[in-house]
């Protein structure tokens, strides 16, 4: 499957009639890593949810397209066969569904040791899943999913939160293995990730960052440069950064 480009044009996202996100601009290209920045409660999760289909979260103005093709009103298996996955915030546990099951379910077995092994959960795949892991085991094995999975882009949520210092090493490695940056894997691969501690800039090479604050990206840049004036500043906007292309929404203010 060829690398398709993530486009959200003028997008607004809501839960019922609670709008959560507005007027975001957003495109990774094939190939690009892009880091997702915001207080708690600005709508990173439910930004990513939507982007992947979940419910209860619906696009409600503008478009979202993978490699041209709209993708808003599709199911969320539809989505995934084309190739978007996530690696959640807070996975559910599937009573009964053992690693080792999904991955024969996905056509993966044949790498599953190897992969499970690079995230030092070797030991795991015959386990429930999520059933009675610790906070860390449950987000390297969100990664060791991907890994399964092989989505074309991939959209993590704080995957290294709750991780130890020596797995972050870990996560961050599978990552720039799973996204292809470290010459051994089969092609590129386009993420989104949400970080809040930031520990995954040291790991992962990631292009381009965003600051979503109240539900709107207030800008993008460098994105260890917006990570240091975060550390300083909190989430205000530096005087260096891009502020979005927003002519759409300045049209829709005026009107
Ligand atoms: N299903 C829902 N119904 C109602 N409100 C929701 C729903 N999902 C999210 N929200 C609200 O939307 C806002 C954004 O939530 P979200 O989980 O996206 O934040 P976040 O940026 O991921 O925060 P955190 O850093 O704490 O993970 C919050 O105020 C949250 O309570
Ligand atoms: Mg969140």
């Amino acid at each position: 499957m060829p690398a398709k480009p993530l486009v959200l044009a003028d997008v607004e996202i809501a839960v019922g009639p609670r709008v959560l996100l507005r007027r975001l601009n957003l495109t990774i290209g094939a190939g690009e890593t892009h880091i997702l920045f915001g207080p708690n409660g600005s709508g990173k999760s439910s930004l990513l949810s939507a982007i992947m289909g979940l419910p209860p979260y619906h696009v409600t103005r503008g478009e979202v397209r993978l490699g041209g093709e709209r993708i808003d009103n599709l199911p969320v298996d539809a989505r995934a066969r084309l190739g978007l996955g996530m690696a959640f915030q807070r996975p559910p546990e599937l009573d009964g569904v053992t690693i080792t099951a999904l991955a024969r379910a996905l056509r993966a077995d044949a790498g599953l040791a190897d992969a499970a092994a690079v995230l030092d959960l070797a030991d795991f795949v015959r386990r429930d899943i999520n059933v009675g892991f610790s906070g860390g085991e449950i987000k390297r094995w969100e990664i060791l999913k991907l890994f399964l999975q092989r989505p074309q882009i991939c959209l993590f949520d704080e995957p290294e939160s709750g991780v130890d210092l020596e797995h972050i090493a870990a996560v961050g490695a599978a990552m720039e293995r799973l996204l292809g940056r470290d010459g051994t894997g089969d092609q590129r691969r386009s993420a989104l990730i949400i970080t809040h501690t930031g520990f995954i800039l040291d790991h992962v090479q990631a292009g381009m960052g965003h600051m979503l604050v109240n539900g709107e990206i207030i800008c993008s840049g460098d994105p260890n440069r917006l990570f240091a004036h975060i550390k300083s500043h909190g989430y205000t906007l530096p005087p260096w950064a891009s502020e979005p292309a927003a002519a759409a929404s300045d049209e829709r203010i005026a009107s």
